[in-house]
């Protein structure tokens, strides 16, 4: 039996989970999420120093909670694994500080976890999914679409040269005067409008590279917003379904791109997977467009529960069993000399792309 304490805390929830592995099976003993979005509401966004003082705060509870939920206690714990980055740096520090108090306090190897990683491992967590399979994240923070083939072995092969999806709803929402956090209410909002009242762009569709962008999208929303203001309710209904109608055909045409390439690298697979990721799958029209799109391809849709989904800490403890089982697990020295990375590539190899200079606060 493996038991691991995760914590979580690169964006804007303050989260701790107790997993267990257990000859073969898996189970999240305690999955305890804080999220400080009334926090940060009133500024339509996440502020850095806000989210790192309210970790602070936070965390040391959330950590009691966790374990106590899980009827454990450190005595207990085989490892700590904390989120060492991607994500805003304040807050990175907060968690892998605590994690590393934690372990050597109570002698335990401590792991220093890739974000991105955790929510590329999660579908084995809950669907006990085996490698290779396709990964499409798309959060407030990334959109990205990974070959995920191995624990360790994790090839980019999109990526946003922009703003993230989950940013292009969040501005849409802030300029249409919509509450942050801005996808849940432009989804709302566009239930009961007309899609093909604005024609707007589909960004990159037909490009040979499976990247993305949004940032153009953004800017013709904008402009129709402001040729026609003072918006009705009515003129927002529509502005957000034919905005979601736009994303949802660019993320299609992206995403075929990718399922053509996984089919040709493993022609023998008989059910190849893609898994979503991050809170934009929410997202019930992107859901269904996704959905028809592996049904026609010949793919298997998996798309764990959101609250896994989104950022969460048992992700973070999964990641660390799994590089316990693969023999991949930092050594001491180098997990407690570990520097939070606010930036950290998750196949450390793929080179930035040109212009992607802007990522928002979450991963
Ligand atoms: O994964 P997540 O909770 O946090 C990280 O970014 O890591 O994702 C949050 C993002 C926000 O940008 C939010 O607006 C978006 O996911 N989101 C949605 C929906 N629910 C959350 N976007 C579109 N439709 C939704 N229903
Ligand atoms: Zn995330």
């Amino acid at each position: 039996m493996i038991r691991v304490l995760g914590i979580e805390t690169s964006c804007d929830e303050t989260a701790a989970s107790v997993v267990t592995f257990d000859s073969g099976a898996s189970e999240i003993r305690s999955n305890v999420v804080l999220s400080q979005i009334a926090e940060h509401a009133a500024f339509g966004g996440v502020v850095p120093e806000i989210a790192a003082r309210a970790h602070v705060e936070a965390l040391d509870g959330i950590v009691e909670a966790a374990l106590a939920d899980a009827g454990t206690d450190l005595s207990e714990i085989d490892a700590v694994a904390a989120t060492a980055g991607p994500g805003l740096v304040g807050g990175l520090i907060v968690g892998l500080m605590t994690a590393k108090a934690i372990a050597a306090a109570a002698g335990k190897p401590l792991l220093a976890i890739n974000h991105l990683e955790g929510h590329a491992l999660t579908a084995r967590l809950t669907d006990g999914l085996e490698f290779p399979y396709l990964l499409l994240l798309v959060s407030g923070g990334h959109t990205q679409i990974v070959r995920v083939a191995g624990v360790g072995d994790y090839q980019r092969w999109a990526t946003t040269v922009d703003d993230a999806l989950g940013e292009a709803f969040d501005k849409t929402a802030k300029m249409l005067g919509l509450p942050y956090p801005g996808g849940p209410n432009v989804e709302k909002a566009a239930e009961k409008g007309d899609a093909a009242r604005f024609t707007f762009p589909r960004p990159m569709k037909g490009a040979a590279q499976p990247d993305f962008s949004f940032s153009g999208l953004k800017t013709a929303v904008r402009q129709a917003a402001s040729a026609i203001a003072p918006l009705t309710d009515r003129d927002v209904a529509d502005i957000c379904a034919s905005f979601q109608a736009a994303v949802a055909d660019a993320l299609q045409d992206r995403v075929r791109r990718a399922l053509e390439r996984f089919r040709a690298e493993f022609p023998d697979m008989k059910a190849p997977a893609l898994v979503v990721a991050g809170g934009v799958a929410a997202n019930r029209t992107i859901k269904a467009t996704l959905e028809a799109l592996c049904r026609d391809a010949g793919f298997r849709f998996v798309a764990p529960p959101l609250k896994l989904c989104t950022d969460n800490a048992a992700m973070i403890a999964w990641a660390g069993i799994e590089r316990l089982r693969a023999g991949l697990a930092d050594t001491d020295d180098d997990a407690f000399a570990f520097v939070p990375r606010s930036r950290w590539p998750l196949d450390g190899v793929s080179t930035p792309v040109v212009g992607s200079g802007r990522r928002g606060a979450k991963a």
